[in-house]
C-alpha cells in the first residue's frame, strides 16, 4: 500500500518524560485516520513529534523518506500541515490576512483564498473581520484554511471539534470529507468518538503512549473492552 506517513517504533520525550513509547502507525493518501485516546494518552505529542516540535527517536517516514532529523519548516514544506489544538489564528489580523500568512513564500500552491472560501463559506462572509471576533467554529475553519494555504498533502488536525456545537461539528465533518474526496490525507486527533468514527476510514487508539487498538471504525465500535478501558470515561 502507498503510505504517505509511516511511524515505526516512534518515541518522543519532553525532557525526561518519555511520552511516545514505540508507536507504529501509518496514513495513506486520501485517507482519514482517527487517533483516539484519553486525556494525556500522547495524541498531541504524536502530532508534535511528526512536526519535529519535540525530541523524537525511531522512524518517522514521509513518502518513504526519513523526516526524523528535519526541522519543522522543512517538514511543512514537504507537505505536512499541522492544525494544533490551540488553533493559533492571529487574533488581531483579519481572516484574509491570516490566510495570506498561511501561504508559503516560496511557491504559490494549489490552494487559493477563493478555494478556501468555497470550502468554508462562513469564512467568505467574514473575510474582513479580525480573527478574534470569529466564533469557535469559524476560528477552526480559519485554522484549517490557513494550513491548506501551505498546500499540504497530509494534515494533522488536533481536536478540531472541541467546544463546537453539534451543528458546527457536522459542518466540519462535511468539510473534512470533501478534503478527502480531493485526495487529502488527514490524521484526525479527537475525543468526540462518534464524530471521528463517522468519517474515519481507520482508527488508532493510544494508551500511555502506545497503540492499544488499530482497525476499522466498525471494529472499534464493537470492541467494548477497548472503548471502556482506553476511551470512554
Ligand atoms: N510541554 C510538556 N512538557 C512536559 N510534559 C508534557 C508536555 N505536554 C504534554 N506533556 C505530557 O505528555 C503526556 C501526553 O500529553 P498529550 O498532550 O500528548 O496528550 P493528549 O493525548 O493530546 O491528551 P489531551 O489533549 O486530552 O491532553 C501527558 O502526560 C502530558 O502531561
Ligand atoms: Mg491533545
Amino acid at each position: 500500500m502507498n503510505r504517505c506517513l509511516e511511524l515505526r517504533g516512534a518515541h518522543a520525550w519532553y525532557g525526561r518524560a518519555h511520552v511516545l513509547q514505540g508507536v507504529d502507525l501509518h496514513v495513506a493518501p486520501g485517507e482519514i485516520v482517527a487517533l483516539l485516546g484519553r486525556n494525556g494518552a500522547g495524541r498531541s505529542t504524536l502530532a508534535r513529534a511528526v512536526m519535529g516540535l519535540v525530541e523524537r527517536r525511531g522512524r518517522y517516514l514521509w513518502c518513504g523518506q526519513d523526516i526524523g532529523a528535519l526541522r519543522t519548516f522543512e517538514i511543512a514544506r514537504r507537505g505536512i500541515g499541522y492544525v494544533p489544538e490551540s488553533r493559533d489564528v492571529f487574533p488581531g489580523m483579519t481572516v484574509e490576512q491570516n490566510l495570506v500568512l498561511g501561504q508559503k513564500a516560496a511557491r504559490p500552491g494549489r490552494w487559493t483564498r477563493a478555494e478556501v472560501y468555497r470550502l468554508f463559506p462562513p469564512l467568505a462572509r467574514r473575510a474582513g473581520v479580525q480573527a478574534q471576533y470569529l466564533s469557535g467554529g469559524e476560528q477552526q475553519m480559519l485554522a484549517l484554511g490557513r494550513t491548506l494555504m501551505g498546500d499540504p498533502a497530509l494534515m494533522l488536525v488536533d481536536e478540531p471539534a472541541e467546544g463546537l456545537a453539534p451543528q458546527v461539528v457536522a459542518q466540519l465533518a462535511a468539510c473534512l470529507a470533501e478534503l478527502r474526496r480531493q485526495g487529502m490525507a488527514i490524521l484526525l486527533i479527537e475525543q468526540k468518538l462518534d464524530f471521528a468514527l463517522d468519517i474515519a476510514d481507520r482508527a488508532y487508539v493510544l494508551g500511555h503512549g502506545a497503540v492499544v487498538f488499530a482497525g476499522t471504525p466498525a471494529a472499534l465500535r464493537a470492541d467494548v473492552p477497548v472503548r471502556r478501558e482506553w476511551i470512554e470515561l
